[in-house]
């Protein structure tokens, strides 16, 4: 198995074990030499690390002489806790984790080209540049949201590669209503919407030949426990954490979607393109009859949902009768 260590940046396995050892005995005081024995380093390392986590916003307290704990513990997505959580599962084999990265959809595709196997999961706690659809930024303040990308590698003709995002958005949808009762829209392709505000999106890139995949990469952005946003996107985005007054785990969140991500895409993959546009269909109000404006290299027109393709493209009733499907392009609903 890779090491997660032999990518540049990522979370030093031994800093993710001190935190692990940390989290597993929150509050309770232990000895640097405990902690220096435990994970093979010098007991001025732990200190060190000690620094590097408080400056990374955990709440370490303590020092050298007295030892140390969690005074509080941090919802963080260290690979050792997940691992234990995805035992067994696709994704829990090969986790690469950043405290700050520059996006995680740029990380997975470079481990895609090195032949990283399928499965692969590349989390950040925060992003300097993550990417949104059409060339956007996507807003990753640290330690509150969900940043993560999944590796893939799927027997499949790239032209059904946009239902591997519908899929992420289904799953996305079914796990935020499973932890905290609230019901995610989906609007076609990769929004997902709370109270017509912006909660998270999908972004899926992909390296394919004419008619075949080679791997593709799912990110997702999940706003969960944002109190504000930036104010150029404060009247646009939303977070769980809004919506439903309370804070809420992103360990607890990622584990539930990985989980339920692994399960809908085995579904789509045995039952082929169907399963994710009936579903989407069933799911999402946003395919049947809602008064659209598309914006695409072709222009700008108006018109009216009228459900998906077999493929999964939006077909669109235009004010002049002609229904057109939308392969690319920004879909905004118009009241
Ligand atoms: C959108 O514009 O709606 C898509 C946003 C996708 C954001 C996620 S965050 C994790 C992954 N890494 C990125 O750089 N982007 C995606």
């Amino acid at each position: 198995m890779p090491q997660a260590t032999s990518l540049p940046g990522t979370t030093d396995r031994r800093i993710a074990a001190l935190l692990t050892l940390l989290a597993e005995n929150a509050t309770i005081v232990i000895s640097g030499a405990r902690i220096a024995r435990e994970i093979g380093v010098s007991r001025s390392t732990v200190w060190r690390w000690a620094q590097r986590l408080r400056e990374l916003g955990v709440r370490v307290k303590g020092q050298q002489r007295t030892g140390y704990f969690l005074e509080e513990i941090p919802d963080i997505l260290t690979p050792d806790l997940l691992r234990k959580r995805m035992k067994g599962s696709l994704f829990g084999k090969h986790l690469y984790h950043f405290f700050k990265t520059d996006s995680t959809n740029r990380v997975a595709m470079e481990l895609g080209y090195a032949g990283e196997p399928e499965g692969a999961v590349v989390l950040a706690e925060e992003q300097t540049s993550g990417r949104g659809r059409s060339g956007r930024r996507w807003h990753s303040e640290r330690g509150a949201g969900i940043y993560a990308t999944l590796l893939l590698r799927p027997n499949l003709s790239p032209v059904l590669a946009p239902l591997l995002t519908m899929l992420a958005g289904l799953s996305s949808r079914a796990t935020i209503h499973a932890q905290t009762g609230l019901n995610v829209e989906l609007k076609w392709p990769n929004d997902l919407m709370l109270g017509g505000a912006k909660l998270g999106g999908i972004l899926t890139e992909m390296h394919a030949e004419p008619n075949q995949v080679r791997f593709v990469v799912i990110g997702l952005g999940i706003n969960v426990n944002q109190q504000k946003f930036p104010t150029d996107i404060a009247g646009l985005a939303t977070s769980l954490r809004k919506e439903s007054g309370k804070a809420h785990s992103r360990l607890e969140m990622l584990v539930r979607l990985l989980t339920q991500f692994e399960s809908d895409y085995n579904r789509f993959l045995h039952e082929g393109p169907s399963y994710v546009v009936e579903r989407f269909q069933r799911e999402s109000d946003f395919t049947q009859g809602k008064r659209v404006k598309v914006e695409s290299g072709k222009g700008t027109y108006l018109g009216k949902t009228d459900g998906l393709s077999p493929e999964g493209m939006l077909r669109v009733m235009k004010d002049d009768g002609q229904t057109v499907t939308v392969i690319a392009g920004d879909v905004t609903e118009v009241r």
